[in-house]
């Protein structure tokens, strides 16, 4: 069976999460695309998108309606070559419009798994817990025998999910980024059980879909997991450090400064494990922990999830308090975890002793957002960080100390064979995290070895 074929009758398991809803989207698109085309006249193309409650259902629709209508005009042109022998078609708006039912009409929510019976492939992004996955995924290969399993796990090992649901090697790890309809990353993890035809089909869908695939060996946490939970427990760990030294809010504002503006990000590091959630940050450390042998629990996560702070998103996108507090997607405030509240940081003279302990930053610097879109960056960056190994402040000591650490946490996943080459942990980084430079680089190597 080819995958337009597979692509009739699909599941995805989890639909109206942040994650189910942007693939159901995708999914749809592609299934619509297919259903219009002359020879798939006579196919009926069905997408059984499962979730625990109609209210979250009823979101989802919504949510794919307004996204098909967005993508329809911003791909008329393309969508009138797909209609090209429906003559009744005459202006944009009526091939929008036709497009857009149809996405509507391929979109069968439910509540009910019986529904799903039959499916071709199944895509599984319910919430981050073995028992959960593996216990929907046992159910879903009694009513869809035949069925292909793509899962979105950010972290559990395929083999684990295969071996105990009974998959006999018909899953994949097909890790989309959020959100999956913009990120163009997808980590492909095939296990040591993988089959061939289900390992074919993921590559195919992929190129369909447009995304960049990177593959992964099969260990817990993947590359961008791997790479994210050290790189977030360096951060905690030099917070804690220099806590000691100062106190908990001007040491995370410190830290989160310098991964941000010094190491040209597209956010601190405190805000991007609020931004994922303190709660999910937890979660995948925990599956990490459970099959790596590394201690890679933080007391200050522990800490602030038992103090009711998690971070992550509400449903109208705007986020959640964490390790700031937030007004319009910008940091207000900093969580001060022996109060137990947040200290503002405008105009705060702890925040400006800060800025001073931390120095000032190379000349000539510009931030993430501006060397985004510089065709010369790779000189700019070149400059900035040529710049840091020479220079004598807490600013550049931390940011270099912080990129020998990424490069080893990179190195380390090539050589433990989690990565098969250093452009696949690089281009992870710079793809899925949005970063301007993969972590196996050369920067700040002349102050590391001075
Ligand atoms: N959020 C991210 O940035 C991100 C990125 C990559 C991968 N992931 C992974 O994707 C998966 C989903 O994450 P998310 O962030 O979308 O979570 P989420 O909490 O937003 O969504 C999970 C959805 O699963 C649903 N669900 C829970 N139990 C269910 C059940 N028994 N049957 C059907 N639906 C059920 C929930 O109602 C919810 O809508 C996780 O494995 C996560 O690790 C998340």
């Amino acid at each position: 069976m080819d995958l337009d074929q597979k692509l009739t009758h699909v599941t995805v398991l989890g639909a109206a999460g942040k994650m189910g809803s942007g693939i159901t989207l995708l999914l749809a698109q592609e299934m619509a695309r297919l259903s219009l085309l002359p020879e798939n006249r006579d196919r009926a193309f069905r997408l059984h998108a499962v979730d625990l409650s109609p209210e979250a259902l009823a979101g989802l629709r919504k949510y794919i309606h307004a996204q098909a209508v967005k993508a329809a005009e911003k791909g008329a042109v393309g969508l009138r070559e797909v209609f090209a022998q429906r003559d009744d078609l005459v202006e944009n708006a009526e091939v929008i419009d036709a497009f857009v039912q149809e996405v509507d009409a391929i979109v069968w929510p439910t509540t009910e798994l019986a529904a799903t019976r039959g499916s071709q492939l199944v895509f599984e992004a319910v919430v981050e817990r073995i028992p959960l996955k593996v216990d929907l995924l046992r159910q879903v290969r009694e009513l869809s025998p035949e069925a292909m399993f793509f899962t979105n796990t950010s972290s559990v090992p395929i083999g684990l999910l295969d071996k105990e649901a009974g998959l006999s090697g018909n899953v994949i790890g097909f890790h989309f980024y959020n959100p999956p309809a913009v990120q163009k990353l997808v980590e492909v993890i095939a296990a040591e059980t993988t089959t061939k035809d289900v390992n074919a089909a993921a590559q195919e869908l992929g190129k369909r879909l447009r995304k960049k695939l990177i593959p992964s060996a099969d260990v817990a946490g993947f590359i961008g997991n791997g790479h994210f939970i050290r790189d977030g427990l360096h951060g905690l760990n030099e917070a804690a450090r220099l806590a000691r030294e100062t106190d908990w809010p001007q040491a995370a504002y410190m830290v989160n400064r310098v991964t941000q503006e010094w190491l040209l990000r597209p956010m601190g590091i405190f805000q991007l494990i609020d931004y994922v959630g303190i709660d999910v940050f937890k979660f995948i450390q925990d599956v990490m922990d459970r099959f790596l042998e590394e201690d890679l629990s933080h007391a200050t996560i522990d800490r602030m999830l038992e103090l009711g702070v998690a971070g992550g998103q509400k449903s109208d996108g705007s986020q959640k308090p964490g390790f700031f507090s937030y007004e319009r997607g910008k940091p207000v405030a900093v969580y001060d975890l022996e109060r137990r509240d947040y200290v503002p940081l405008a105009d705060a003279d702890w925040k400006k002793a800060a800025d001073e302990r931390l120095g000032a930053l190379p000349d000539g610097f510009r931030p993430w957002k501006a060397l985004l879109g510089d065709p010369k960056r790779g000189d700019a960056l070149a400059a900035h960080f040529g710049a840091l190994e020479k220079m004598d402040t807490a600013g550049a000591e931390l940011a270099c100390g912080y990129v020998e650490r990424s490069r080893q946490i990179g190195q380390q996943l090539v050589d433990s064979g989690v990565a098969a080459a250093a452009d696949d942990v690089n281009g992870v980084l710079t793809s899925g995290f949005f970063h301007l430079y993969g972590p196996i680089n050369d920067y700040c190597k002349g102050r590391t070895q001075r």
